[in-house]
């Protein structure tokens, strides 16, 4: 009988990395889909930061996978049965259809996906999520002018290495904080960025004050920490800073600490604005419709850290994010 494995959270976990015993990875019966509904094989699984929130039961902008369900994520993936009137068999689609080899939906939040125009990998990575994230927060949130300064920390990440090539094609010094010489190196090199500072080498204050000699007028944050707080004091007069992630604190052991420097909004009127990505549902075609433009035309460029291992090695890949040790959009091949 044909089985979908699926991997399961089964317990919160404890402050840190995650655990393998926070899941349970157990092989299903395959269902048909109903009335009005698909089933999708799912061939990738995008690995996301905000995982690591998704399992708290914390206030927070969904709400958290419940104990005994399938682990969300957004997959990706080709229509195999169908009972749905816009979907048909062999359809490439992606959406929040969790760590599993199928899953059974009735097509609310898909979106389907060319596969002639990029590889099954990039529509849950720079084509995907994490593309409509730069893309929204950095013009929306974010502003950027031309002439204009913009620092993004993760720089060389999913989200990061998209918001610094934007911000490049609108015109922009586009300076990009990353850790080690290796991810410095890509996103000047290969990005394109004006320039790159190693967290990781020291002296973060001085490296960004070469590295941005007219000051900082947009702040993509992707890190918080000691990262934010050095960028406060460099903040330009009427600074915007696109708040989007805060990954240096998600596997902290120890409630992190405020960021000391918010004094700098006060005395430079900054404006610093969260996002979530989810807010601009209604123009995710628009978001598709131009990063797909702009990756035909070569302005692009995207990398994904392609995973083996299909959904047992998740909870094992899934830390690379906290560790850094991805090179690129991190995906688990299913
Ligand atoms: N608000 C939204 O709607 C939304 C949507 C998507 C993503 N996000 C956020 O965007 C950020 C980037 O996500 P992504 O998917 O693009 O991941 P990513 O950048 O591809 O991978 C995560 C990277 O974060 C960096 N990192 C991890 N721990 C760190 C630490 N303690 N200090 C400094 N850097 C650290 C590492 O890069 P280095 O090796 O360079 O340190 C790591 O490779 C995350 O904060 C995520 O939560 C937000």
């Amino acid at each position: 009988m044909a089985t979908n494995r699926q991997v399961k959270l089964i317990a919160r976990p404890k402050p840190g990395l995650f655990a393998r015993e926070d899941f349970s990875i157990e092989d299903a019966s395959l269902t048909e889909p109903g009335a009005g509904e698909i089933r999708v094989k799912i061939e990738v699984v995008s690995l996301d930061p905000a995982m690591r929130g998704w399992v708290n039961e914390s206030k927070s902008y969904v709400k958290p996978v419940p104990l005994g369900g399938v682990m969300r994520a957004y997959s990706a993936g080709i229509v195999d049965a169908s009972s749905h009137p816009s979907f048909a068999v062999g359809d490439a689609v992606q959406g929040l259809l969790g760590v599993q080899q199928y899953a059974v939906s009735n097509g609310k939040g898909l979106v389907k996906v060319d596969l002639t125009k990029a590889p099954i990998e990039r529509w849950v990575g720079g084509l995907g999520m994490p593309g409509w994230t730069a893309y929204f927060g950095l013009l929306d949130v974010g502003e950027p002018k031309e002439g204009e300064t913009v620092v993004v920390s993760a720089a060389s990440g999913a989200v990061g290495s998209l918001v610094g090539q934007i911000a490049k094609i609108k015109g922009c010094r586009v300076v990009g904080i990353a850790g080690g010489p290796e991810k410095c190196r890509y996103v000047t090199e290969e990005l394109g960025f004006d320039a790159s500072v190693d967290y990781k080498a020291g002296d973060l204050a001085s490296q960004l004050k070469t590295a941005c000699p007219n000051g900082i007028d947009v702040n993509f944050e992707n890190v918080g920490g000691d990262i934010l707080d050095t960028i406060l004091l460099q903040m330009n007069v009427h600074g915007r800073i696109a708040l989007c992630g805060l990954i240096s604190g998600y596997t902290a052991t120890e409630a992190p600490p405020g960021p000391k420097n918010i004094r700098a909004v006060l005395t430079q009127r900054l404006r610093m604005q969260g996002l979530i990505v989810f807010d601009w549902a209604d123009r995710i075609p628009e978001a598709i419709e131009q990063l797909g433009t702009w990756h035909a035309e070569g302005l692009l460029k995207i990398r994904e850290d392609l995973q083996q291992g299909g959904v047992d090695a998740f909870p094992d890949v899934v830390n690379m994010l906290y560790t850094g040790s991805n090179n690129g959009k991190l995906v688990l091949k299913v």
